[in-house]
This record gives C-alpha cells, structure tokens and sequence, in this order.
C-alpha cells in the first residue's frame, strides 16, 4: 500500500509516498481503511526533524476518517464495516493516517459523524480535542472573559465555539477578513491581528503561539493556556500558565462528534488533495492564510 513517509528531514520536498506493507492489528486495535486524513501543523514539524528520529523512516499523519475493515483480538465493541474517526497519537511512528490503511487502538476511535462528509470529519480528531481540552484546562466559569488568538485557524475556531458553549464571552483575534466569520461563530469580541483588547482578559487561548504578548493581555491572576508543550512563556503577576498536550481520547471524541452531529461544531474545509500529492499539500500548509483543515485522500 502507499504510505506518506520522510527518510531525511526537511521542507515539503523531503515528504515522499513508499510503498509499504499493509499493517495488521494486534489486540486492542482495529486497522482502518483510510478515506481521508487530516493534514496538521505537527506533521510539518514531524517533516522538519522538530520531534527528532534521524536516520529512521517516519510516517506522518495524526487525523483518520475511514471504516474498519479488521479487528483485533479482544476488541468487543467495534465491527468491520463501521464509518469512524480518530487519532493516531506519536510524533515519530513508522506508519501514520496519510496512507490507505492505518492501525489503531480501539480507544482511540469513534463513530463517525452521521450527515458529515468524510473529508469534513476527518479534520475533527486532532483539532477538537486540542481545542476541547484547552477549553477546558482554562477552568472559567460562564460569563468569564477569554480572548482565543490564531481564532480563524482550525483549533481556534473550534476552542471559539467550545467556548461560547461553556458560557464564556469571547474575543477572538485574527486577521481582518476572518471577524464576520469568528462573530458567525459566536464571538462578541473581536481584536485585530497585531493588536490586543482595550481591557485584560480572565484568560487567554493562545492557539497563534503569540507567548509573551498574549500573557500581557491576561488580568492579574487569571489563566493563559499554551498549545505547544514547553513553549509557553514564564508566569507572571498570578496567572496561572498551563500546556495543553492532546490525548487520543475516543470517548471525548465520540462527545465532540455529537456536538458535530447536532450542528453545534462546525469544521472547515481548507482543500481536499490526492494523497499522492502529500508534497503539495505540506507546500500548501507551509502557506499563511490557509483557513480550514488540508485533507489527504487516498
Ligand atoms: N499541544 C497540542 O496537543 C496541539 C494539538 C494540535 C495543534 N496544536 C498547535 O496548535 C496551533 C494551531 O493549530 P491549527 O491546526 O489551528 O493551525 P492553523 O489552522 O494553521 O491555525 C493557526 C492560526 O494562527 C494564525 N496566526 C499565525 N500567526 C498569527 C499572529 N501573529 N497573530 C494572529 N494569528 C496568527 C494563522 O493565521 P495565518 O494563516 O493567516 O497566518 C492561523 O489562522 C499549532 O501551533 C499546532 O501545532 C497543538
């Protein structure tokens, strides 16, 4: 089967298709047939040598949307057959989601979302549970002020709408073009990218990695939380800095699939790419001003 592999690390001319052996699951796990996968940010990462594993062949891809078309010993609750989605967790793993078949454990699973096409519902996994998580990692009650920067990007428009969900009031900052979409979601603030809000916030979602200049919009003892582990800046003045670090979660996965279901999480679509075209798409990626998930199609 065809794989989407790097040898050597590098920009996207390093992101290469091989030819592999079909995997098979061991207990606890189900093998998918890929339908369509999720390009994300670590991947481009993973591509660039950032999480290490010279010299070994890597196979990239996080997100999955597919049916499982074999089960492993011990897997009880999932058949042959079934639509679902989820997340292959590990920054250096010799085969990922952007190929035509993928294992997984069981417990990294859910039923896909009924009424959502595949392209749509495999840009869920990784980003909705970053963005539900940080959501919650921020710990505000309802009515409690939380500015999300990077907020037109695929976890800061979930995190928008997990927010508004929660009850908080919410500012969110991005570019110009991106404010009548971000209101459409809910947001009642909106900053500008290159600037801040005219009074601090209880709390800050910094999907953009602003670090330091988005701490300063916090209040005196209030929350930032970060979005790449070990990046975020020094707590400061009381504010409790926390990192958020995804976890392959079908449980909370199949929650947010509900929420997709009912129409109350929407996913955005950037551009569906043949999986051969990988290359392409990392060069798309690479690209500002991308708004929505790239999705790899075998
Ligand atoms: N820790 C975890 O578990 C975890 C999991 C998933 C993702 N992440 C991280 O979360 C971040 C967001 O991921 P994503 O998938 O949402 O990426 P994305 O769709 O590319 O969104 C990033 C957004 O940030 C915006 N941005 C960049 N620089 C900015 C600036 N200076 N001011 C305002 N906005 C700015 C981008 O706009 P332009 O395109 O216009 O520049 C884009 O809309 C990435 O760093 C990713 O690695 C972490």
């Amino acid at each position: 089967m065809k794989a989407v592999v790097v040898d050597a690390f590098g920009g996207p001319e390093n992101v290469r298709i091989a030819e592999v052996e079909v995997p098979r699951p061991e207990a606890g796990q189900v093998r998918i047939r890929v339908r369509a996968a999720g390009l994300n940010p670590v991947d481009a990462g993973v591509r660039a040598g950032v999480f290490g594993g010279e010299g070994q062949r890597i196979g990239l891809g996080w997100d999955v949307a597919g049916e499982i078309d074999e089960v492993g010993a011990g897997v009880a609750d999932w058949t042959a057959g079934q639509q679902v989605v989820g997340l292959h967790y590990g920054t250096v793993k010799p085969l990922g989601t952007h190929a035509e078949y993928v294992v997984l454990d069981a417990t990294a699973i859910a039923a896909a979302p009924a009424g959502v096409d595949t392209a749509t519902a495999a840009g869920l996994p990784l980003a909705g549970l970053t963005a539900a998580r940080s959501v919650d990692l921020l710990g505000l009650a309802p009515g409690a002020s939380v500015l999300v920067t990077g907020a037109a990007g695929v976890v800061g428009a979930l995190a928008v709408q997990l927010a508004v969900r929660a009850g908080l009031a919410v500012t969110a900052l991005a570019g110009a073009d991106d404010e009548a979409y971000l209101r459409s979601l809910g947001a009642t603030g909106f900053v500008r990218r290159g600037e801040g809000p005219a009074e601090p916030v209880d709390g800050v979602l910094d999907t953009a990695v602003l670090g330091g200049p988005a701490l300063g919009f916090v209040r005196d003892g209030g929350v930032y939380v970060g979005v790449i582990p070990g990046a975020a800046p020094a707590a400061e003045r009381g504010i409790r800095v926390v990192e958020q670090e995804v976890a392959a979660d079908g449980e909370h996965l199949a929650r947010l699939v509900s929420l997709v279901e009912a129409g109350d999480l929407a996913l955005r679509v950037a551009e569906v790419i043949d999986l051969v075209d990988a290359a392409k798409a990392h060069d798309r990626l690479a690209t500002p001003g991308v708004r929505g998930r790239i999705i790899l199609t075998p």
